[in-house]
């Protein structure tokens, strides 16, 4: 059928000809129903056990099923202040820490957001669907400005915004993530569907969390309560991801128990936040489940899980490590990949955001 319809067809055919060409050209550039996966990390500090089991693992195992877009997020770690040389160095390593935990170059888009402006451009646009109320809800805003005022700022405040713009630039679908992300997605969403009802178009999915059901929340080696985090001051409270063989070693052996031997079930960890949490980790690095590791090792005493525990992760994290230090040792092959990646990323950010102009009325 040809676009554009004879005079006498009239000025009505015309126009929704011409947006149906418009919707082609916008159409063409995506293949439609294929899963399209975002995530995402932080360049502060280290990245650790948490880390690497409620997010980092699953992104590697979804190669494959869908467009993979994984970025270290640099500008939403300015939302607290970074020092320049340390900010540049973490992101360059975060980098590496995907690729040598597996992130391969050739099967997922691997980039710094800040490379990519339009992460910026979007965020602006959702801002301005954004009901105040919504960002008053976040927790995390809270958690990090508790007993810090000097914190409160815009860009904290509208951290969950550029983290929407984030994720919809892709118009991602599924967004694996740890547990601590999930109040985060629930807004994209809303944010999302805002915008889609203010346009009367579906513009963006609402993009699903993947959230791990064992390892979604690694909790602090010290405090079974506290979530594994790369902010706490002791270092014996987190496995990082750079640790080497004896380091885990003593923090596993260091890592705070309860007198009893490991219960037959999960109903037997209730009150045991950190027997739970070690048998959890036991059971993310096996791929199995608490249940499975309980069945087999009912009434082991804690000093022989540890053991068996620091085996396991000096199996999985040991190649991690040499293959981080093999990158480190070539920062340009890195930001090679890094430059292709950011490319890459950018034809498909121009894409949503050309589709995001012609529908809000944008000039040009
Ligand atoms: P960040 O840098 O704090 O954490 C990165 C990922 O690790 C997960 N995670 C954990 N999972 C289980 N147990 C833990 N103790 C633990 N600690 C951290 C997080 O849930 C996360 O998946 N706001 C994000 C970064 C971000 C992002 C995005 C993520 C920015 N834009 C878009 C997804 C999509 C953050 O601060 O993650």
């Amino acid at each position: 059928m040809p676009f554009f319809g004879t005079v006498g067809q009239g000025l009505v055919g015309f126009r929704s000809r011409f947006s149906m060409l418009k919707e082609r050209i916008i159409g063409r550039t995506r293949e439609p129903n294929m899963r399209r996966i975002l995530s995402g990390m932080q360049p502060t500090g280290f990245l650790h056990l948490g880390n690497y089991l409620g997010a980092l693992k699953s992104w590697v195992a979804m190669q494959g099923t869908g467009a993979c877009f994984y970025a270290v997020m640099d500008l939403n770690a300015i939302t607290i202040p970074q020092p320049p040389d340390e900010l540049r160095r973490a992101t360059r390593r975060t980098a590496a820490l995907y690729l040598a935990a597996g992130v391969d170059p050739a099967k997922s888009t691997l980039f710094v957001q800040s490379a990519v402006p339009d992460h910026t451009a979007l965020t602006w646009i959702l801002a301005t669907q954004t009901p105040l109320g919504w960002l008053n809800r976040m927790t995390q805003y809270k958690d990090k400005t508790a007993g810090h005022r000097d914190r409160e700022r815009l860009g904290l405040f509208a951290y969950p915004v550029l983290m929407a713009a984030d994720i919809l630039v892709y118009k991602a679908t599924h967004v694996p993530v740890g547990e601590d992300q999930k109040q985060h997605l629930e807004l994209t969403r809303d944010i999302a569907g805002a915008f889609n009802r203010a346009f009367s178009r579906e513009v963006f999915p609402l993009p699903e969390p993947m959230i791990q059901t064992e390892a979604a929340r690694i909790m602090s080696l010290r405090d079974g309560t506290k979530k594994m985090s790369k902010s706490d001051t002791s270092d014996y409270a987190r496995i990082n991801l750079t640790d080497d063989a004896d380091t885990i070693a003593l923090k596993i052996r260091k890592a705070k128990t309860d007198a009893d031997p490991l219960p037959g079930e999960v109903k037997g960890l209730e009150g045991r936040p950190e027997a739970d949490n070690l048998v959890t980790i036991y059971a993310a690095l096996a791929g199995t489940t608490r249940a499975e590791v309980l069945r087999t090792r009912a009434g082991t005493s804690f000093s022989t899980f540890k053991k068996d525990l620091t085996d396991l992760l000096v199996v999985h994290l040991g190649p991690l490590t040499a293959r981080l230090n093999e990158l480190e040792s070539d920062p340009a092959q890195i930001d090679s990949i890094l430059h292709a990646g950011a490319e890459k990323a950018r034809e498909e950010t121009q894409k949503t955001m050309r589709e995001v102009r012609d529908v809000i009325g944008l000039y040009g």
